[in-house]
């Protein structure tokens, strides 16, 4: 099965996703963290995608296409994937189709996480994520048993380049202008679309979230 999990910055998407594919033994294909991966690594891709994403700018459309194209050729035949911050424009949206067209294979369902912005402003400036294992926390509503180490791999969490708040305010003004259309773009397709309230907690989400795929 294909999943998108789409939603505005700060929404839960990337907390969602951990636990949907742990739970289910899903790949999760994160297009924020295969650039940030890049970064860190210091290759061509990460130096050429750095600006957009300090700028809270979204990384052109090929580059984007080009990145997920490889992914999913790499995964084995059957592996179920939830896509976290992909789609993000009506071109990726209809590259994604081609893509899955190609493999005889589609978008199953997609989950829109809402709430509002004062929520996702507050979350994003606690969040501390794990640059390994992708693990989200923040320092007052979901903190780490230590301080600053991930409970899961152990290593140091970050703080975000792009979670300064002007950029956090830019990018929900992107999420707005050039992501919602996705949403009309699969509202239109065959794909279900469930809209979940994400301003409930984690667990709450999560069960929202389940019932709504029909996966219990
Ligand atoms: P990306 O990494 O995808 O960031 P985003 O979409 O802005 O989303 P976030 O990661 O900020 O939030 P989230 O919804 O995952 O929330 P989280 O679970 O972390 O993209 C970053 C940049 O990369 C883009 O700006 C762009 O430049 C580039 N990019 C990426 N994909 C691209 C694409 N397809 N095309 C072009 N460019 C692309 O939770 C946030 C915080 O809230 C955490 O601290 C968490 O603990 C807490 N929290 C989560 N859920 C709850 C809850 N229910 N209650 C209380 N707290 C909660």
């Amino acid at each position: 099965m294909y999943v998108i999990l789409l939603g505005p910055p700060g929404v839960g998407k990337g907390t969602q996703g951990v636990l949907l594919a742990e739970g289910l033994g899903w790949e999760r294909l994160v297009t924020g963290d295969l650039l940030r991966q890049a970064r860190a690594e210091g290759t061509d891709l990460g130096r050429e995608t750095q600006r957009f994403m300090d700028a809270g700018e979204l990384v052109p459309d090929n580059v984007v296409i080009g990145m997920v194209k490889e992914r999913l050729a790499a995964l084995p035949g059957g592996t179920g994937v939830v896509f976290d911050g992909f789609p993000r424009t009506s071109a990726q949206a209809s590259g994604l189709s081609m893509m899955l067209t190609a493999l005889g294979m589609k978008i199953d369902q997609v989950v829109v996480l809402e709430a509002e912005d004062a929520s996702l402003v507050q979350r994003i400036a606690g969040r501390r994520s794990c640059p390994s294992c992708g693990a989200v926390f923040n320092v007052v509503l979901a903190p780490p048993v230590e301080d600053g180490v991930c409970d899961k791999d152990g290593s140091a969490l970050q703080h975000r380049t792009d979670d300064a708040p002007d950029t956090v305010q830019h990018r929900l003004d992107v999420y707005r202008t050039q992501t919602t259309p996705v949403i009309d773009y699969y509202e239109a397709s065959r794909a279900t679309v469930h809209h979940v309230d994400g301003e409930q907690g984690v667990d709450d989400v999560q069960t929202a979230v389940v019932s709504a795929l029909s996966i219990a």
